[in-house]
């Protein structure tokens, strides 16, 4: 199995281009099926989440054809099937998605019921309650989500929980529901607001994504539209913590900063510089790192999808610091690869207890999910000695081109496929 070998102790320096938002991206691809016309999307990321799901709409009839690398035409005027069922379906989150925009569109839709990273009980009660307030009937049988309607009608929804996915779900069926539909204590990502705008751009009449109560006035029908996806807030989050771990100087590029600020403050918080241009960031890390608290919390607090990064950096700084995870129960799961590097960690319910160390030494470890893996390989890239991170595909599913652009910012990492390739790895570096 192909894994990360990596010699740690440089520092990242240099420019790093992001590319779109992963889960702006899934929503978006999922939506483009709700109009007869074409669709054009660009700044698609090429990441298995998003070819998975593109995969599997090719299955149900849609003609997907590749412009290049990250620009896409969809076109869902001849779909043969409203039953989405597929061994990898199954394995991304965001094949529910397909509920939303196909009950909208077709108000009947059969998906295989979600997979996706193991970081805690993701249930997925307020899509359910959702669609029913809309008038579908929904059950949940020999591992699929059925839902249908007669017709989707306009309804008040308050979401128990401020929930991305279901406020994406809700919003795309409620599109083409009759009358309005007012989603309160709706979440309020970039993503949620990006699919929002995408929408309209079909027609669509939504307004208030971005705030807590999102009203949307169903329309009959979408039309065809060309749309670029967002930057990738993650992403970019994580090649700026990885100036902080490994005591670098990193500017992320085609990005926007309103959407890294609770990063950036973080930043700020541990002692690095963060200068901001209109769609770049750049993070210098010459001092010594500070310890602080962190509450993962929906946006604009500080993301869940970062936890594991700044747990890493604070992980290498002076001091106590406290991490709460409050989005998700089991996001720990990194803290004993950790441990096995030398970082000092006492992990209670949803709170981590970090007693800074002043250094990582390189171990054999294994990434247990997709932000976690792409947290522990910063750790290698800032340990002493060499390393080699396993189960590289949950990294895979949401970073383009992790390794190269690593690379590209000094970064000794390869792909390899044998311990045989690691010790040429090792002699090659030296
Ligand atoms: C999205 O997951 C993202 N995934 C996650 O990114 C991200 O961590 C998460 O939002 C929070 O920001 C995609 O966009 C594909 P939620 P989602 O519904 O939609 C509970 C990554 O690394 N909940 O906001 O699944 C749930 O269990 C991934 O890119 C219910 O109880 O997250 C969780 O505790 C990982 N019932 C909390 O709410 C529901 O019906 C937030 O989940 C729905 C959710």
């Amino acid at each position: 199995m192909e894994q990360y070998a990596i010699k740690g102790g440089n520092p990242l320096v240099g420019e790093v281009e992001i590319g779109g938002a992963k889960n702006a991206a899934l929503p978006i691809i999922a939506a483009s099926v709700m109009t007869d016309e074409t669709v054009y999307i660009d700044n698609v990321p090429d990441v298995r989440d998003t070819n998975v799901l593109l995969k599997s709409m090719q299955d149900l009839g849609v003609m997907v054809s590749r412009q290049n690398r990250h620009r896409y035409t969809v076109n869902a005027a001849n779909i043969h099937s409203l039953i989405v069922d597929d061994d990898n379906i199954r394995k991304i989150r965001a094949s529910y998605y397909l509920i939303g925009a196909l009950l909208g569109k077709y108000k009947k839709a059969e998906v295989a019921l979600p997979g996706g990273c193991n970081i805690g009980s993701r249930g997925i009660d307020q899509h359910l309650k959702g669609f029913r307030a809309l008038g579908a009937e929904v059950e949940i049988k020999h591992g699929l989500i059925r839902a249908s309607a007669e017709k989707l009608v306009g309804s008040h929804i308050y979401m128990d929980i401020v929930s991305v996915g279901a406020t994406i779900n809700v919003m795309m069926a409620a599109t083409l529901a009759e009358g309005t539909t007012i989603i309160e204590n709706a979440a309020k990502e970039p993503h949620v607001v990006d699919l929002a705008n995408f929408l309209n751009s079909m027609g669509a009449n939504i307004k208030g994504a971005g705030t807590d109560v999102i009203r949307i006035k169903g329309v009959q029908k979408l039309h065809g539209t060309d749309y670029a996806i967002i930057p990738d807030q993650i992403e970019a989050g994580t090649f700026m913590f990885a100036a902080a771990i490994t005591k670098g100087d990193v500017t992320v590029k085609n990005v926007i900063p309103k959407h890294l600020e609770s990063i950036s403050a973080k930043l700020l918080e541990i002692g690095c510089e963060v200068e901001e241009s209109d769609d770049a960031v750049r993070v210098v890390s010459s001092k010594p790192l500070r310890h602080t608290h962190v509450k993962t919390l929906p946006y604009p607090g500080f993301p869940t999808d970062m936890q594991p990064q700044i747990a890493v950096a604070l992980a290498l700084s002076q001091g106590t610091s406290i991490v709460t995870e409050s989005i998700f129960d089991n996001r720990f799961k990194y803290v004993d690869e950790l441990t096995r590097m030398g970082a000092n960690i006492k992990v209670e319910g949803n709170t981590a207890i970090i007693d800074g160390v002043a250094k990582y030494t390189g171990a054999g470890i294994a990434a247990p999910d997709l932000r976690a893996g792409a947290a522990l390989v910063m750790a290698c890239l800032a340990a002493e000695g060499y390393s080699t991170v396993e189960e590289i595909q949950y990294i895979e599913r949401g970073y383009e081109d992790f390794c190269m652009k690593l690379q590209s910012l000094g970064a000794q990492i390869e792909k390899v496929n044998s311990e045989r390739e690691f010790q040429k790895f090792k002699l090659k570096i030296g």
